[in-house]
């Protein structure tokens, strides 16, 4: 085990982000989550594919929240391991005055993150706290510090909410979050999906072998967390497809959904 300040980092038992980091094709991740990685890649081949679609969505909705929408203040829960583009690359690459709060409870993703993410510069800042997402009530207290609740926030949830015990707590956080900011903000998700069985037996072999739980989602479900919002087009749909250019909209469409929202 390796010691993080007071907290551990397990190299015994397999880690989201570090499995994730696997999967993108990093290289931040122990043996231990090779082999859950690779053994998720036997049930579902596709799987490191949809990472690297997922991230690319997280990025080209950073980018449209940053250019098109004109956000400068961002909340990424669930950030994961530094990877190409970061959100707060992404964010302060269009404007540099961005304020980025990212949010993880994972011991190496903090260490990461305070080595490699958290900087102020004279414009912008990126900060972390280091918080478990289903406490609400840490997360906007703490996020307060640092973000304007009277100005316009994007809340990130990406590839996040799988690990939300239950769905009532998926409405619960989410509403939360939604309610917190005000109105001209924007919510951003996205989230693996019962659109593909394979990812359904991903999900179930990991609940059964105790590696890392996450629960795929319908994408009714995920339709239902923007209940209160304004889809900007084209709404929720597989992330390969979101405002991804004619090339990529003749991909099949992936097991990853997702969309942004706009708070009226
Ligand atoms: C699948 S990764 C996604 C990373 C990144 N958002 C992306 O889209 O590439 C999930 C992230 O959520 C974090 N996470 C899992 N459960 C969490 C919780 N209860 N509270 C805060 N973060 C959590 C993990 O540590 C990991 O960094």
């Amino acid at each position: 085990m390796v010691r993080e300040s007071d907290r551990l980092i397990r190299t015994d038992v397999p880690h989201s982000a570090r499995i994730w980091n696997y999967w993108l094709g990093g290289q931040d991740f122990y043996e231990v989550d090779r082999i859950a990685g690779e053994s998720g890649e036997s049930v579902f081949p596709e799987i490191g594919m949809m990472a690297r679609q997922s991230r690319r969505f997280l990025i080209r909705v950073v980018r449209y929240l940053a250019a098109e929408a004109g956000i400068r203040q961002f909340l990424d829960v669930g950030t994961g391991l530094p990877t190409m583009q970061n959100t707060h690359e992404v964010a302060q690459g269009v404007a540099p005055e961005s304020k980025i709060v990212y949010v993880d409870n994972d011991p190496l993703v903090l260490a990461h993150a305070r080595a490699l993410l958290i900087n102020t510069t004279d414009e912008g800042v990126t900060a972390l706290i280091e918080a478990d997402f289903h406490d609400t009530e840490q997360v906007v207290t703490e996020a307060r510090n640092i973000l304007n609740f009277n100005k316009p926030i994007a809340v990130m949830f990406m590839g996040v909410l799988g690990h939300a015990r239950t769905w009532d707590d998926v409405i619960r956080i989410t509403g939360a979050l939604q309610e917190a900011i005000p109105s001209g903000s924007y919510f951003a998700m996205y989230e693996g999906t019962t659109e593909d069985q394979r990812l359904v037996r991903l999900s179930d072999y990991y609940a059964k072998t105790g590696a890392v739980p996450y629960y795929v989602r319908s994408v009714d479900q995920v339709r239902e967390v923007f209940k209160n919002l304004d889809l900007v087009a084209p709404g929720i749909v597989p992330v390969n497809h979101w405002r991804a250019g004619d090339d990529a909209m003749a991909e099949p469409p992936s097991a990853a959904w997702g969309g942004v929202g706009r708070k009226p």
